[in-house]
Order: structure tokens, then C-alpha cells, then sequence
């Protein structure tokens, strides 16, 4: 009768440990390898790793007991792992937080002098460089050379990476791959497919992010089509942040096709700070597909650059907190995949919700502390239903004072979009407020997709 045995034993084993338990009264003391370790290794080492986005390893006994302070402390303000979104208004896939069992643990491990466990019995996460988390690509396109100067400053570039295939394919996934983790901060990618004669090749490779005309910037990278005319566009289609993780939506949707002639475009391809000379040759992962995409996914921007009035209009005067609002109503159903709010330096808070007919309220975001530093792509566990007729809201709150240790200028100044331009700038020290919906045409039965499974 063997299937009874283990059950049996289990059951034994359990009621022993329970009585045990009680009999010491007291809970057990965590160690490194068998509470620490697990939470570390998931919500911590991804980035603190040798090649990763943070500044030192958290892998070893060593490297996470030496650090056990500040560890306990910052894990215990929720300032790491980073994820500003509040789990209390909505809750997204691969949500890097820490649950108040997992804090407590920290906490208690901390306290009792850091035991070590049974160390030989622990598995260490392999990080290699350039590891992906969508796997193995079928393309791989890389930037060439960029420079990061040894000035100490932040560079801004918009840079082009042009490519030819023999074939158009299907794309289902994009995934940026950063060269130097630890200076790469953002990446807004958009996707260029030209008319075929156009010649992508020629002109400048680079540009420095000051002038905010797309038209022009195009034309001077040669980013036109032959005519003269915008090549097609898929807006933010590739995008980057430390310790993000690629998008891929299960089969079938999303996804457009790759012409054989065309370009990625690195808008906004911010790098930190670096007292080194440094060569960036980041990546493009590219996965395809053998099938039309049977939902494709559209885009929604609101605010700055949008499709929706900022009210007021995005202007934060010196030594004053404003708040700012823009609504958009929804004419269809749509089932929203995936948000991304977007501000600058002296945003303080995020919030956006859809107002439905029926008078209900579908919170789809808050981020009450706005951290500049952590602006994720966040994609929902199951597609969110938004009926025609809703009204999508944003709020934003500014804060231009000094109180503000994010404020880029002492004594503060006028902060805008400054639209002037025929764009807004995409100058850090100038302001944005955006709010970036990907979504697909509503379908009977959306609401139970598991965005999750590939
Ligand atoms: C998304 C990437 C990411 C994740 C995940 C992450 N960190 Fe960090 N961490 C950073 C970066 C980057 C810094 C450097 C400071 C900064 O840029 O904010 C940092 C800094 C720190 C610091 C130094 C804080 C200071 O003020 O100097 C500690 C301690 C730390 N992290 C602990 C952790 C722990 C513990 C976890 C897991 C529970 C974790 N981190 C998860 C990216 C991350």
C-alpha cells in the first residue's frame, strides 16, 4: 500500500513539529539558508548581482550579513525592493514587494545576530550579463558603440538602430538589454518599419536629446521615408528600466509585423552619472512569431504629448504644490493590459482610475510617493475590462518647493512642459504628466486571461 505511507509520515512529521512547537513556545529563530536566502535571492538578487542595475552583490551569506542593517531598515521602509505602485489600489504581475511575513522575517533574522542555516545545502541564482527574462531570442540587434563621457553627468540620447532582413516576420516580444547595467536608467523604444526604397542607413546615428521636434530630429537621423513621409510607427515598443521585466502577452496577442527595412528608435536613452569612459553596446531581443497576431494591442496616451487636456495646464509656479487633472472618455469596450503613469523630477504623486457608466469605479493605478528613479511598464494579472462610456481620470500632484529633495532647482523656478516647441521637451528638469495605456478591443471572456502564461 505504498500511497498511504508518505501521506502517513507526513502527517506525522507535521503533528511533531506542531507539538514541538508548542512546547517551546516561542517561534523559531529564521536562518540564512532557510528563510533568508529564498527572499533575497527572488525579490533582491535580480538586481543586486555582479553585472546588475545595483551598486553591490546580495547573493552570499557574506554579502547580504555585512549589510543586514541597512537591509532590515530599508526593507522594513519599503524602499526596497523598488515598486512605488500601492498594492493597496490594484495589483499587477510580478509584483517586486516583500509581503509583512517576509519583512518580519528580515526583521527577526536581523535581531538574532544573523544565523547562518545550513549553508551547504543552498542553491545560488546564476546572473550572467546580458540575461534576459523572456529566454532565448530568435534576433539579436545591438546598438554600436555609444558613448558615456567620464564627466559625471547624465547623458540623454536619441539613437538609432537600422536593420535589413530578407523576410517581414511577425514580432510577439521585445526585450532591451542593457551593455552597462549600471548606468543604463531608461529606454523608451519606438519601432520604425520604412516604405522599402527609403534608406535608413546614412545620416546620424545619435543625437543629443536637448531639441524636442520629432520631425526634425527624424530628418536629421534620416529617419524618414524616401518621400519625406514618417515611416510607420509602433510607439513604446520596446522600453527599459532597471530591474524591469519584459512584456509578453499570452499567444495571440500583441505583437505586428517587422518590415524588412526598418529601425528602433531609443528615444530617451538615459544614462546615470560615470567618472569611466565608457562603450555602451546594449541590445534588442527580438521573438517572433509563425502567426498574425489575432489581437493586436493599441495605445492610449494621455496628458503631455496626448490625446487629453491637462487641467490646468501643465505649469507649476516656484514654492507651490499644484494638482493636475485629464479625462478621457472611452467611446468602446476595452480590456486594458498594461500602464505606465510618467512624470519628472518634482511629481509627487500618481493616481488613475475609469469612472464607469453605471457609476462604479475601476482603480487602475496609485503611486503615492513618486519615485522618478522607478517608472515601470505595469501589466495587470487579467485584462481589465473599461465599458464604453467610462471616463479614464488622472490626477497628479506637483510639488515645486524646496521641500521637495527632487527639486532640480534652489531656489526653485517655473517648471512646464514647455510645449512651445511643437512637442514637449523631454528635458529631465522640465515636467511631464502621461499616462500610457496599452489595450486590445474588449472580448467576451477577456476578464479571465491569464496575463501571466506566455
Ligand atoms: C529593481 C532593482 C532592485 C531591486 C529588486 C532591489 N534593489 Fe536594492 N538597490 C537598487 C539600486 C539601483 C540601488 C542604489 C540606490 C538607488 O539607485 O536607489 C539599491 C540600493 C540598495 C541599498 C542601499 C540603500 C542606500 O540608501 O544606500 C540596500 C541596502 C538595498 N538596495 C537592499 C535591497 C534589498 C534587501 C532588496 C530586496 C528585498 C533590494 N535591494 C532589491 C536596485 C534594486
Amino acid at each position: 500500500m505504498k500511497p498511504l505511507k508518505y501521506p502517513i509520515q507526513k502527517l506525522l512529521v507535521v503533528l511533531l513539529s506542531l507539538i514541538s512547537l508548542i512546547a517551546c513556545n516561542r517561534k523559531p529563530i529564521p536562518t540564512f539558508s532557510a528563510d533568508i536566502a529564498p527572499i533575497i535571492h527572488s525579490k533582491c538578487s535580480p538586481c543586486h548581482h555582479k553585472n546588475g542595475t545595483a551598486p553591490f552583490e546580495l547573493i552570499s551569506y557574506n554579502d547580504v550579513s555585512k549589510r543586514a542593517k541597512m537591509i532590515a531598515f530599508v526593507t522594513a521602509k519599503h524602499y526596497m525592493p523598488p515598486w512605488p505602485a500601492d498594492q493597496n489600489y490594484s495589483h499587477f504581475l510580478n509584483e517586486r514587494v516583500l509581503s509583512d511575513f517576509e519583512i518580519e522575517q528580515i526583521q527577526n533574522w536581523f535581531k538574532n545576530k544573523c544565523p547562518q542555516g545550513d549553508l551547504s545545502v543552498l542553491k545560488y541564482p546564476d546572473f550572467k550579463q546580458n540575461a534576459s527574462t523572456l529566454g532565448k531570442p530568435d534576433l539579436v540587434l545591438s546598438f554600436q558603440n555609444i558613448e558615456i563621457l567620464n564627466d559625471n553627468k547624465d547623458r540623454f540620447y536619441v539613437v538609432k538602430l537600422p536593420y535589413e532582413m530578407k523576410q517581414e516576420r511577425y514580432v510577439r516580444a521585445l526585450e532591451f538589454v542593457p551593455g552597462q547595467y549600471q548606468y543604463a536608467h531608461h529606454v523608451n523604444g519606438h519601432y520604425l518599419r520604412f516604405s522599402d526604397e527609403s534608406n535608413p542607413f546614412l545620416g546620424r546615428m545619435k543625437t543629443d536629446i536637448e531639441s524636442p521636434n520629432y520631425n526634425k530630429e527624424f530628418m536629421e537621423m534620416n529617419l524618414l521615408n524616401s518621400d519625406g513621409s514618417l515611416p510607420f510607427r509602433v510607439h513604446s515598443a520596446v522600453n527599459y528600466l532597471p530591474g524591469a521585466y519584459g512584456i509578453q502577452y499570452p499567444k495571440g496577442i500583441g505583437g505586428f509585423v517587422m518590415g524588412k527595412k526598418g529601425a528602433f528608435v531609443a528615444n530617451d536613452f538615459h544614462f546615470g552619472p560615470s567618472r569611466k569612459s565608457l562603450i555602451d553596446s546594449s541590445k534588442i531581443y527580438v521573438y517572433f512569431s509563425d502567426q498574425a497576431p489575432q489581437r493586436p494591442t493599441y495605445e492610449i496616451m494621455m496628458g503631455t504629448n496626448g490625446v487629453s487636456e491637462i487641467i490646468p495646464p501643465l505649469v507649476v509656479q516656484p514654492n507651490t504644490i499644484s494638482k493636475h487633472v485629464s479625462k478621457l472618455t472611452i467611446y468602446n469596450d476595452i480590456s486594458i493590459l498594461t500602464v505606465n503613469p510618467h512624470m519628472h523630477l518634482i511629481g509627487k504623486s500618481f493616481k488613475a482610475y475609469a469612472l464607469k457608466p453605471n457609476g462604479d469605479t475601476l482603480k487602475l493605478i496609485s503611486i503615492p510617493n513618486w519615485q522618478f528613479r522607478w517608472q515601470y511598464f505595469y501589466t495587470y494579472q487579467t485584462p481589465q475590462k473599461v465599458p464604453k462610456g467610462s471616463t479614464i481620470v488622472l490626477e497628479a500632484i506637483f510639488d515645486n518647493t524646496l521641500k521637495n529633495p527632487n527639486n532640480p532647482f534652489n531656489p526653485p523656478k517655473q517648471i512646464s512642459e514647455r510645449l512651445d516647441n511643437g512637442g514637449a521637451s523631454m528635458r529631465t528638469t522640465d515636467e511631464m504628466l502621461q499616462f500610457i495605456i496599452t489595450y486590445m478591443p474588449y472580448q467576451k471572456g477577456d476578464e479571465s486571461i491569464d496575463l501571466s502564461k506566455p
